[in-house]
């Protein structure tokens, strides 16, 4: 089996961005999880950019040791090795600049929904904020230093239907309007955003991208929960934190974990 042609002309329009990430490019058949190969990759020595695409993972996997479940050939799945300087608390909110860039290339496919971020690492859609795409931020460490990012993004593109466990959370490209939408392209635009907006996020943080997330927030103004604590959530802070006015009226700021939008 191969990849299908809306994937196979990914290196034709990564090479009409004229950027740095996307080459080397590995189009894959079939895999474990595209993380788990650029993973072992950056240890073996790959270079910024080099990235891997799937038409299927085996084991494709999302925060918290949750599988990431897909299709053949109905997502975006893939993995990309960045070798930016980045000190390691940089790392969590790295998911909302890697989010931003993955909410931005949906939106282009998808130009009259509402397509948004939620905190920590979703891109969700609608009113009813249904999920479609996931991003997987990891990294390789030489002692206490990051030596290389590996990013995973999985974005739901044609797939109609969802297994039960998550088809009530969960939306697609074409379920949202758009049958026709190109793999190609979005990798392209996504990876042409990561190529602009993490070498500065790295660097200086989250505080010249602050104004477009906080326009694509999904959780603002909304009530949410985490496993201890709930409240209103009021935006999110220039270190990635998400500011939620507890019950009590305390400001937390919540630094990992999920979450729950309760309506
Ligand atoms: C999440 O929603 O928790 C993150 C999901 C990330 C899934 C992508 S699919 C491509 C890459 N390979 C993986 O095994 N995971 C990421």
């Amino acid at each position: 089996m191969s990849v299908a042609p809306d994937l196979a002309r990914a290196a034709e329009a990564i090479a009409r961005r004229h950027i740095a990430l996307g080459a080397p490019l590995h189009l894959l058949d079939e895999t474990t999880s595209t993380n788990d190969e650029a993973k072992r990759s950056a240890k073996e020595g790959a270079l910024h950019g080099a990235t891997w695409v799937a038409e299927s993972q085996r084991a494709g996997r999302g925060r918290q040791g949750r599988a990431w479940m897909s299709a053949r050939g109905e997502s975006l799945l893939f993995s990309v090795v960045l070798r930016v300087p980045c000190a390691p608390a940089r790392l969590p909110p790295l998911a909302l600049v890697v989010g931003l860039a993955v909410r931005d290339a949906i939106a282009v496919a998808l130009p009259s929904a509402d397509v948004r971020i939620k905190w920590p690492n979703d891109v969700v859609v609608g009113e009813r904020r249904l999920k479609i795409a996931g991003v997987l931020v990891e990294a390789t460490l030489s002692g206490a230093n990051v030596d290389a990012i590996v990013v995973g993004v999985g974005v739901n593109v044609h797939a109609r239907a969802f297994p039960d466990e998550i088809a009530a959370h969960a939306t697609s490209i074409a379920l949202a309007g758009r049958g026709d939408a190109d793999r190609a392209e979005l990798l392209a635009d996504i990876l042409a955003a990561l190529d602009r907006d993490v070498p500065i996020a790295a660097a200086r943080g989250l505080a010249s991208l602050h104004a477009r997330l906080s326009t694509a927030d999904a959780l603002r103004g909304e009530r949410v929960r985490s496993e201890t604590s709930a409240g209103t959530a009021e935006g999110i802070d220039v270190d990635g934190r998400l500011l939620v006015r507890a019950d009590d009226g305390a400001l937390e700021r919540w630094s990992s974990g999920e979450a729950h939008l309760v309506r």
